[in-house]
């Protein structure tokens, strides 16, 4: 559905992304994850047409985009990060405005805004002007705005940014939807959980270049360990967990309040051999649970940095 071939694009001095490349197929969700002034907006402004790279393409359905009035064009929605909502027009007005954009005639039009503020929850809030809707109400009208040319390819930049958690929930919603109807999303976000609901794939980048491209089960075998088993022991005091270093499979192990935690790469091969072993040696434990490390981790160990944090 969506190829991206090196995309390169400078400001001035400054390299905002670089040989970005990655691929999208129909009905896929790509997770476009880095920390703030990574280059997520110029990426996806470069996809829409928004603006032009310095070199490397875009391909829809194999074809490049050859000017604005390119019928290809009309397969891409774009929910910008910076929203484009008149406040002092009622969402229906909005939407209606942006069905104009898009020629959508009318009866196509009505239609169109009809489902579209359906699927984001607002057809009650229709004739309210948007300075009355909350941040969140805004977010869902700027996606509805998006989806009135019922476009195949939704590229969503940071659209639960300043929302509140049942906004939030909602858009999650109206996207699983989306998914849900053969929809192919790009999804920018630097919250790693939204990344690791929503998405198949994600490319993670920092400082404008791909430093990983792979689902979420390729990313965490990236990392030295991919899963922690935490057993809570009866009897914790005076347990040394050094020795079980030597057991195969295990890369750490340590005693935290009682609970041991030891981190394993292949929790199928590694597990029995950790119980048997506890077993043997008469230590007797009332839970077991496993815990897989998150998204954060796996950009910890890629950059060096935190995602939160880094810039
Ligand atoms: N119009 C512009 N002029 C100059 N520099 C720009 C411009 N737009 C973006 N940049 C710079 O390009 C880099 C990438 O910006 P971009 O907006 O693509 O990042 P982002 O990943 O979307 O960040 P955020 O998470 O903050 O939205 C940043 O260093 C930014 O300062
Ligand atoms: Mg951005």
């Amino acid at each position: 559905m969506l190829e991206v071939k090196g995309l390169t694009k400078s400001y001035g001095k400054l390299v905002a992304v670089s040989a970005v490349s990655f691929c999208a197929n129909s009905g896929e969700t790509i997770g476009l994850l880095g920390p703030n002034g990574a280059g997520k907006t110029t990426t996806v402004s470069i996809i829409a047409g928004l603006l032009s790279p310095d070199s490397g393409q875009v391909l829809i359905e194999g074809k490049q985009v050859q000017s604005d009035t390119d019928p290809v064009k009309l397969k891409i929605g774009l929910v910008p990060q910076d929203m484009a909502l008149y406040d002092k027009l009622s969402a229906h007005d909005n939407l209606t405005f942006f069905a104009a954009l898009y020629s959508l005639p009318g009866a196509k039009a009505k239609q169109a805004i009809g489902e579209a503020l359906s699927l984001v929850g607002l057809s009650d809030r229709a004739g309210d002007k948007v300075e009355t809707f909350s941040g969140g109400m805004k977010r869902r009208l700027n996606l509805a705005a998006a989806l009135l040319h019922d476009p195949q390819l939704l590229l969503l930049d940071e659209p639960t940014v300043g929302v509140d958690p049942q906004s939030r929930n909602a858009i999650f919603e109206n996207l699983e939807t989306l998914k849900k109807r053969g929809k192919t999303l790009i999804y920018t976000t630097h919250y790693m959980e939204e990344a690791e609901r929503l998405c198949d794939r994600i490319v993670i980048i920092d400082h404008g270049k791909v430093i990983a491209d792979d689902t979420l089960q390729g990313l965490h075998k990236m990392l030295p360990v991919t899963n922690i088993i935490a057993i809570e022991l009866d009897h914790a005091d005076g347990f040394k967990p050094e020795p079980m270093l030597a057991l195969p499979e295990v890369k750490s192990a340590e005693l935290e309040q009682g609970t041991l935690r030891v981190g394993v790469h292949d929790l199928s091969r590694g597990t029995p051999g950790i119980l048997r072993w506890l077993s043997e040696n008469g230590h007797s434990y009332h839970h077991v649970s496993s815990e897989r490390p998150d998204l954060e981790t796996v950009f910890l160990t890629l950059t060096g940095r935190s995602l939160r944090d880094s810039q």
